[in-house]
């Protein structure tokens, strides 16, 4: 049987297992998915390990992607532009790394009602998650693309780094710097763990502005609730998590999983 594995640190709280499995017995693919806690200084011994056993492939999550995107023996554009892996895949011995997660933002949008070409996008945060992001939304050919983060220096630099596959305005800028109103905002800090929402200025999200937060939690995030207090529709990323493993999914195995009974079904588990 297919091997496949979600390797991090933590892991135990993940929810891919959950996903994948779901997947599989909807399209009668036999395969086998485990969570693996891999320790801090051990991931490309736990990977070698995992070829020996002929395993098949595995998500990466926390801290691993980066680790993930070098020992990869090639790696799609989308990984090489994000600089993180979030999928390994094994096959005639070699691994290929993918960066599924900005692919699976941009499908949850759509299946949001989101419009992307044509649009003003801001994005919160110039990190990891940030960064991961960029190339499948400017692939929607978004009329701008502003990129606002509290270290403004960080911010310059990933829209540097972004403007070589723009086919739009892009620029990096501190939140005191934003002006007017955006038509998708996007937070991709991790401002919602500690409770925070990064400082914007009053007139960034008005009633219609569409705000979508990463994070995702039972109840609304602190973003989420911030954007709908201001009359936005607001989401967050839960679904953008079973979109990105339905894009994992599809590039182990050929098929392309359907997601939206999945994320109605984790959204009502996790107000349980
Ligand atoms: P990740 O890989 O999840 O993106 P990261 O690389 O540590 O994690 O980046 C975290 C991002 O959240 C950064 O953009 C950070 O801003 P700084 O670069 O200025 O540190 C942003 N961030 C974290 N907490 C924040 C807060 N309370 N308000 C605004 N931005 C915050």
């Amino acid at each position: 049987m297919d091997r496949y594995y979600v390797l991090g640190n933590p892991v135990e709280h993940s929810r891919s297992p959950y996903i994948h499995r779901f997947f599989a017995d909807a399209l009668h693919q036999k395969l086998s998915y485990e969570a693996r806690l891999v320790p801090l200084d051990a991931f490309e011994q736990t990977v070698e390990g995992l070829k020996k056993e002929h395993f098949s492939g595995c998500n990466i999550t926390v801290p691993f992607k980066e680790q993930a995107y070098r020992i990869a023996d090639d790696l799609t554009a989308r990984a090489e532009f994000a600089g993180a892996v979030n999928t390994l895949k094994y096959e005639n011995g070699r691994l290929l790394g993918d960066n599924t997660d900005g692919e699976g933002l941009v499908t949850d949008l759509m299946r949001c009602g989101v419009a992307l070409a044509g649009a003003r996008i801001l994005v919160l945060g110039a990190g990891g998650a940030a960064r991961g992001i960029l190339a499948p939304l400017l692939e929607r050919n978004p009329s701008e693309l502003v990129i606002a983060n509290r270290t403004v220096q960080k911010a310059e630099v990933l829209a540097e780094h972004v403007k070589s596959i723009a086919g739009c305005s892009v620029r990096g800028t501190g939140y005191d710097q934003l002006k007017g109103h955006f038509d998708l905002v996007i937070n991709a800090t991790s401002s919602s763990i500690s409770n925070n929402i990064p400082p914007l200025p009053a007139d960034t999200i008005d009633s219609s502005t569409r705000a979508y937060d990463l994070m995702y939690s039972p109840v609304d995030t602190v973003f989420v609730t911030y954007a709908k207090s201001k009359g936005a529709e607001a989401w967050d990323g839960l679904g953008m998590l079973v979109c990105q493993a339905a894009e994992s999914f599809f590039l182990w195995r050929g098929v392309r999983p359907e997601t939206e009974e999945l994320i109605r079904k984790l959204r009502s588990d996790m107000k349980k």
